[in-house]
Parts: C-alpha cells; structure tokens; sequence
C-alpha cells in the first residue's frame, strides 16, 4: 500500500465490479431481505452489491468517509 489514493489517478469510481458491462445495474427482492441489509456504495466490495468492509480501507486510503447504505424493514 503507497498510501497513494487511487482515485487522484484513475478517474474512475468503479474499477473493479462486472467491468464488462456499460452500466452496472442490481435488482434487489425487497422480498430477499430478510431484516436489514447493507449496500455497498463505495465500489471496492468483494461481495458487491453487499457490503463487505471493504471502505474501511478506502476511507485510511484516501481520507474519505464513504459507507454503506443500509436497508432495513420496519418493526411490526
Ligand atoms: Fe463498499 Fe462498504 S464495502 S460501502
């Protein structure tokens, strides 16, 4: 690890994810989600489209603060 941010060199967000694709485009079952369920948005998971811990090391990296989004159903 350099330390060097990637992203002030490759200008892309995503470099890693389906990159055979021209849009990269996950639909999700609100019906598959059982309680919660947290969603990767910093590109860099290996268990994409969920995240997996993976913008802890972008956010030292980089100095950034990205994380997931969570969804999560109401309690009945
Ligand atoms: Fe990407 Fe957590 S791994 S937001």
């Amino acid at each position: 690890n350099s330390g060097i941010c990637r992203r002030k060199i490759i200008k892309r967000v995503n470099n890693k994810i389906r990159m055979d694709e021209a849009k990269v485009v996950d639909m999700i079952d609100i019906e598959d989600i059982s309680e919660k369920a947290a969603f990767c948005r910093c590109w860099k998971s290996k268990n994409w489209p969920y995240c997996d811990g993976s913008h802890g090391e972008h956010n030292k990296e980089c100095n950034d603060n990205l994380g997931p989004v969570v969804v999560s159903r109401k309690q009945k």
